[in-house]
């Protein structure tokens, strides 16, 4: 057996040092699966909010779904760069993912509007935690989170503004 068979080299390189890469790299795994989470939870209350803000509330959430999987995939692909496989699989994100329970049935659209500001409430609070713990590991991943935090904080603010009268 040679030397090349005995130490197997991951195929991704990165000039992490491998502890700020571990670290990162979890940070980064439980990003995506409360991104994943949030674009099914967000089609989940597209296909069932009903009432009288059923069209904008319905429509609402498709430029959610847009968003979270616009950042589900940078936050993969930033895993995938650093040389962690991510794991998006649906039994990772119904095992992994932190963000609150979305009930199912009809929901009536300020009832929806309320379980998703609390989602994206919530979601805020551990990207948040996040951009701290990447702080000294890797500012590149700390400034995506921050970009993510950005916009998904606008979109809070949206949420909860539909239901302020
Ligand atoms: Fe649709």
């Amino acid at each position: 057996m040679n030397q090349k068979t005995v130490t197997k080299k991951a195929p991704i390189s990165t000039p992490l040092h491998d502890q700020d890469r571990e670290i990162t790299g979890k940070v980064l795994q439980a990003t995506l699966l409360d991104l994943i989470d949030l674009h099914l939870v967000g089609k989940q209350a597209h296909w069932n909010v009903i009432g009288r803000l059923f069209h904008d509330v319905h429509l609402h959430l498709d430029e959610l779904v847009t968003a979270a999987r616009g950042f589900a995939d940078d936050v993969a692909e930033r895993a995938a760069a650093i040389g962690i496989s991510p794991d998006g699989r649906a039994a990772t994100v119904a095992q992994g993912s932190g963000l609150p329970k979305f009930e199912a049935g009809w929901r009536d659209d300020r009832d929806v509007v309320q379980a998703i500001t609390d989602i994206l409430e919530e979601l805020i609070r551990r990207l948040r935690e996040r951009i701290d713990e990447t702080d000294k590991t890797d500012l590149v991943t700390q400034d995506l989170l921050i970009g993510i935090s950005r916009e998904l904080e606008k979109s809070h603010w949206m949420w909860q503004a539909q239901l302020a009268s």
